[in-house]
């Protein structure tokens, strides 16, 4: 079967990265989580004092420091998934934080984070066999995919799954208060003006809401089957 890069973009909390990690170790392709790096980018910005009390952003400042921002992601056997590393510091979790997602899409959508990252992702992808999650995978990264799948669900069951994850790591959260975490960002992720959150005109699109994870994997492994055949 040949390897293609596969493209996963969508709203955020719809389960895109766990999808596209297991669809990975599945079928044997890297797997890279975009998000991880504007979140990444994000927490060296919170870290630095780059990011005041009341949200602005010393834009200036951190595209001055963008050169010493190292992202890197390194395999865990314990776990069969990718872990995110900051200037070779381990940051899965920390990354993780409603703090960080506050304030990530802010971050992601200044053109100069954008075009770096972009640029490190393209590099990421030059040999194939790689599936890479995120907003403008599908538009900006990756625009020749030879799959790309748009993944949607209801704001009110993401944000849910996003109280249910958080509450698993122990932070407790009001709903209401999550539910406006994800309108916020799919307000930001779709109204940027650098590469903003849209379907590709060939992208495949996957409503997740009343999906079960079995019938997810079985709709995504039968789709790549399709791509894949020579
Ligand atoms: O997928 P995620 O929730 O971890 O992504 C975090 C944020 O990063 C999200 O609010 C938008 C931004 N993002 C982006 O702008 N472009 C990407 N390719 C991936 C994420």
């Amino acid at each position: 079967m040949k390897k293609i890069t596969i493209a996963i973009d969508g709203f955020s909390s719809c389960g895109k990265s766990t999808m596209a990690k297991d669809l990975a170790k599945e079928i044997g392709y890297v797997y890279v989580d975009s998000g991880a790096m504007y979140r990444s980018v994000t927490l060296y910005a919170l870290r630095a004092g780059f990011i005041a009390a009341d949200g602005t952003i010393a834009a200036d400042r951190l595209e001055q420091a963008m050169p010493d921002i190292r992202i890197s992601f390194k395999f865990n056997a314990e776990t069969g998934r990718p872990d995110t590393y900051l200037n070779g510091e381990l940051v899965e979790r920390d990354i993780r934080t409603l703090e960080v997602s506050n304030y990530v899409s802010p971050i992601a959508a200044l053109p100069f984070v954008r075009h770096a990252m972009t640029l490190q992702q393209q590099a990421m992808g030059q040999e194939g066999g790689i599936i890479m999650d995120g907003r403008d995978i599908g538009t900006a990264v990756f625009p020749n995919a030879e799959l790309k799948i748009f993944v949607t669900a209801s704001p009110e069951v993401r944000a849910r799954r996003r109280y249910d994850e958080l509450k698993a790591k122990g932070e407790e959260h009001a709903l209401e208060d999550i539910l406006k975490n994800v309108q916020e960002r799919d307000y930001i992720d779709s109204h940027r003006e650098v590469s903003p959150l849209r379907q590709a005109e060939d992208a495949v699109v996957l409503d997740n809401s009343h999906m079960t994870i079995p019938e997810q994997k079985q709709w995504l492994l039968d789709i790549v089957a399709r791509h894949t055949k020579e």
